[in-house]
């Protein structure tokens, strides 16, 4: 098969990484993919969002199928656009139609369908410019800290949680009236605050049968412990100790059981990803967002877990035959440490020569943001420049040989978190 595979962060390079393994697949195009992504298959200089460019493309290079790893593509309607089209109808696409996608795509939509189908989430109300009085008296209601959530994708810059009810009603006003995240802030989604542990869950569907991937944390900020402004992810682990069996149990049952079954009701057919941000409430799981694509960076800790054939399961996903696949996942640990360019999230220097690359033997290297030049020289090209991933037989393991990869890569202003996995090294020795 010829797959297309459309991005260009570490989670495409993961994927990239592992579809080219694939008897299944032939030859490979990644849009536009990095210098990593280079190793795996043939980039290709699209924009994503240009659909008619892409189809002249697939058509061209007799692609079979096209996998989708960001949600934009999505939620416009990349799907939607393939099968209203008599050439490209017959191409499977991983990833929802735009009606499944308005999971990630509109909160206020993610809300009311949890609701619908009963499934634990913080309780919220919807306001917009219109109904500004109520929210404030709204929040009035709330224990601080307050979570205003932009209906619509903002980047991932669309969730702001404010401590003192000033701050949460200015900050509301600005997101309805001032219109801070344009138009995706004309509706806000107000909800109460969740106290516990992230975890990001993963499921892959043909819309009627399901697997559950490796779960995985991620950690968000850019500063150790938990500190400083929040960042796109600085490094994930997986497993992740605290979602044992009777957890993971309760996420099958009360979670993910609904969400099929509710899409299903709802008439919505979905082939693809579904990431579930979970928090861990003493015990309990509750649904903090729906995202219809695969996390970055949980899927540079992920993809090396996953043993089976990632291009038989696309298939199977594409023919509704996934019930008839086995997942098979390996019991080791990994840990992913993410290498960042000096001043991220806020401004950065890119263009700087990243050296030591080639003396990584014991990691995965995969790249976020990077981009080969002329001379073959790879240089930095994004706030998260590379994802170093390691296999352990326990996370202590795994995170020690990500940190001594890590020692021997080197670029200018480089920047990364000293201590992913350690809380929960502790954890998990206190679990067990
Ligand atoms: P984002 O990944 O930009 O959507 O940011 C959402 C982040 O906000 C989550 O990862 C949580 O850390 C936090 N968050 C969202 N909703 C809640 C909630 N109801 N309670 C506590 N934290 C939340
Ligand atoms: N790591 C969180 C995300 O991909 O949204």
């Amino acid at each position: 098969m010829n797959i297309l595979l459309l991005g260009s962060g570490g989670r495409e390079h993961a994927f990239a990484w592992k579809i080219s393994q694939s008897k299944r697949c032939e030859k490979l195009f990644i849009a536009p993919g990095n210098a990593g992504t280079l190793q795996c298959g043939t980039n290709v200089n699209l924009n994503l969002l240009d659909f008619v460019a892409v189809r002249n493309f697939v058509l061209e290079k007799k692609i079979d199928m096209v996998i989708v790893g960001p949600e934009e593509p999505l939620v416009k309607g990349i799907h939607d656009f393939f099968l209203a089209d008599e050439q490209l109808r017959n191409i499977p696409v991983i990833g929802p139609e735009k009606d499944g996608a308005q999971l990630e795509g509109s909160k206020d939509f993610s809300k009311q369908f949890m609701s619908r189908h009963r499934i634990p989430t913080a309780r919220y109300q919807t306001f917009t410019a219109e109904t500004l009085q109520e929210g404030f008296n709204f929040l009035e209601q709330l224990n601080p800290p307050y979570v205003l959530k932009a209906d619509g994708l903002a980047a991932g810059k669309g969730v702001v949680i404010p401590n003192t009810l000033d701050d949460a009603k200015n900050e509301l006003k600005e997101m309805l009236t001032d219109a801070k995240f344009g138009a995706a802030s004309s509706k806000v989604v107000i909800e109460e605050f969740l106290k516990g542990i992230e975890l990001s869950v993963f499921v892959l569907t043909d819309g009627d049968s399901y697997k559950i991937l490796p779960e995985a944390k991620d950690y968000k900020r850019i500063g150790d412990q938990d500190t400083g402004p929040n960042t796109g992810g600085m490094g994930a682990v997986s497993p992740v100790p605290f979602a044992g069996k009777e957890f993971m149990q309760k996420v099958e049952e009360r979670i993910i059981i609904p969400t099929i079954e509710g899409l299903k009701k709802e008439n919505i057919l979905y082939k693809g990803f579904i990431f579930i941000g979970l928090m861990n409430v003493n015990g309990e799981p509750y649904v903090i967002e729906y995202n219809v694509r695969m996390g970055d960076p949980e899927t540079e800790a992920v993809i090396p877990r996953i043993e089976s054939d990632l291009v038989e399961l696309f298939e199977a996903v594409s023919k509704g035959t996934l019930a008839e696949k086995e997942l098979v996942i390996s019991k080791q640990s990994v840990v992913t440490v993410m290498l960042v360019s000096g001043g991220y999230p806020g401004d950065y220097e890119k263009g700087k020569v990243i050296s030591g690359l080639g003396d990584v033997k014991e990691s995965f290297v995969f790249h976020a943001g990077t981009s080969m030049d002329e001379k073959e020289v790879i240089k930095t090209s994004g706030g998260r420049v590379l994802a170093v991933s390691s296999f352990g037989k326990n996370m202590e393991e795994a995170a020690a040989l990500s940190y001594r990869s890590v020692s021997k890569i080197a670029f200018e202003n480089m920047y990364f978190r000293k201590d992913i996995s350690l809380d929960l090294q502790t954890k998990s020795q206190v679990i067990k």
